[in-house]
């Protein structure tokens, strides 16, 4: 489950229908999928093939023509290197689709004059339409997996805008346990049982 923080206010967003109005408003779908469909380890060919129908339903909504899974651990090969292109302020010239079934992430959006951060995590679906200005990180665990959709895999480099607005924005990650401000500021009901 998802959580949408903005940061400049201190506002935080929780719930399925909270977010997906919330971000709605800023242009951005923000969907929940069930998860069921597949067991945790298993292929990415038996990840695209339990979610073809999603995948093709998908395909026409954004005139995407094509789909696949990315899979990063902490042991990805060059994995800091990689996350360096894109935890800068970007944008590309095609939609940033992303259904994470696994491992957790944060979307910085900037969009008009303020930044959200949304931190996925397994069943959230976000997209992030072609033009908008974002960066992104991983959690902690350094953990990732999503099917991504394409209109042309060349479109998909970043654009940068070194704007640095990037710089001012810690990736916090609350977790998928996050219940409100009380666990943000470590002040959870587990030390009174
Ligand atoms: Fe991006």
């Amino acid at each position: 489950m998802a959580v949408l923080r903005i940061p400049d206010t201190g506002e935080t967003i929780t719930g399925d229908a909270e977010i997906r109005a919330a971000l709605a408003g800023a242009g951005i779908d923000y969907e929940r999928w069930s998860l069921d469909r597949v067991p945790a380890e298993c292929s990415a060919d038996d990840v695209l093939r339990a979610y073809a129908g999603e995948i093709d339903e998908m395909k026409q909504r954004g005139g995407y023509v094509t789909a696949d899974v990315i899979d990063v651990t902490p042991e990805t090969p060059n994995l800091e290197a990689m996350l360096a292109h894109f935890d800068k302020e970007h944008t590309h010239s095609e939609d940033e689709v992303r259904f994470i079934l696994a491992g957790r992430g944060i979307f910085f959006l900037h969009i008009g004059a303020r930044v959200y951060s949304v931190e996925v995590g397994p069943g959230d679906m976000l997209r992030v339409p072609r033009g908008t200005t974002h960066w992104f990180t991983l959690c902690e665990d350094r953990r990732i997996r999503a099917i991504r959709w394409f209109q042309d895999t060349t479109g998909w480099t970043p654009h940068y805008t070194g704007s640095g607005v990037d710089r001012g924005y810690q990736p916090l990650c609350f977790g998928p346990a996050y219940l409100g401000p009380r666990v943000a500021t470590g002040i959870s009901v587990d030390r009174n049982p």
